[in-house]
């Protein structure tokens, strides 16, 4: 590692974001890698996202994470956008080109797919998967869920015409089916990941019975110690298996990581450290 002059600057940027275990992730990751850097917390209040982002980088930042609420408003302030930051029209990772340009990418959708084939061992070419919600999470996922040749990502939400409308944008890229929590073609699938905001009210979503199958394998996208509303919904409808969020969380930063300072650590020991208690 080459000590000499000051790390390189690295934060996350959302609001609230005290919980977040970013800077140990990428703490670890560093100190894997030998890389001078370290990786902060900025609490920015909703009002002074853009202002806080440029400053961050016109002060020497090399690069910065976003979190909620400010994935949509980073896609409005970076110059240019990656083919997958456009896509998801959400940005959580930003860096300056040579020509001190921000360029905005986005590391969620492929984290997820890393932690469902690599992690978790669950192929997705020629599988069922069900995805609930609608939103930018949802949107994130599904160009490289599509991208993996599943057999169909049906796509169910309490408010149909915005799954009808990400349905109508990812057609191209493979079979999408579209409806209702409660009218969800009611057969098995083998994946269904729960991509609602429901879970922060404590809720889930009405679904059939039918939709698992003893081989269902079900995960949310949320994460934190114990159950979730929608893993411990699983569990009681007799999912094969059912996992929370730490290993996209992992993952995304992990490319983020490798967006930034070109490698990408690994990511096997920080998973298991994080999720020594249960998945
Ligand atoms: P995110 O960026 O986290 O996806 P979002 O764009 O606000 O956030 O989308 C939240 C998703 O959770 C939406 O699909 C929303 O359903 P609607 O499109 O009908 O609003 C879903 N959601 C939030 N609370 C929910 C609840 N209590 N039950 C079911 N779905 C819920």
């Amino acid at each position: 590692m080459s000590a000499a002059g000051p790390p390189d600057r690295y934060a996350l940027m959302g609001h609230p974001v005290s919980h977040s275990w970013s800077p140990f992730i990428h703490g670890m990751f560093a100190r894997a890698t030998q890389q001078h850097m370290q990786y902060r917390l900025i609490d920015v209040e909703p009002d002074r996202f853009r202002a806080e982002a440029v400053q961050f980088f016109l002060a020497g930042g090399s690069g910065l994470n976003i979190t909620v609420p400010f994935k949509q408003p980073a896609a409005e302030l970076v110059n240019e956008m990656t083919p997958r930051a456009a896509e998801a029209r959400a940005v959580n990772t930003i860096h300056a080109n040579p020509s001190s340009e921000l360029v905005g990418d986005n590391t969620d959708g492929v984290g997820l797919v890393i932690d469902l084939e690599e992690n978790l061992r669950l192929p997705l070419e020629g599988r069922r998967v069900l995805i609930l919600g609608a939103g930018g999470a949802t949107r994130g996922a599904l160009g490289p869920l599509l991208a993996r040749r599943p057999a169909v990502v049906a796509i169910a939400n309490r408010t149909l015409a915005r799954a009808a409308e990400l349905a109508a944008e990812f057609a191209p890229k493979g079979p999408i089916a579209v409806s209702g929590f409660e009218t969800v073609e009611p057969r098995p699938f083998d994946l269904i990941i729960n991509a609602t905001s429901a879970s922060l009210d404590g809720a889930v979503p009405p679904l059939p019975q039918a939709l698992i199958g003893t081989a269902t394998v079900c995960y949310d996208m949320a994460y934190g110690k114990g159950d979730t509303p929608f893993t411990r919904w699983a569990r009681e409808h007799g999912a094969a298996a059912s996992y929370k969020g730490w290993g996209m969380l992992v993952e995304q930063a992990a490319e983020a990581f490798l967006v930034w300072r070109g490698i990408r650590p690994q990511t096997r020991h920080v998973l298991e450290l994080l999720t020594a208690n249960g998945r």
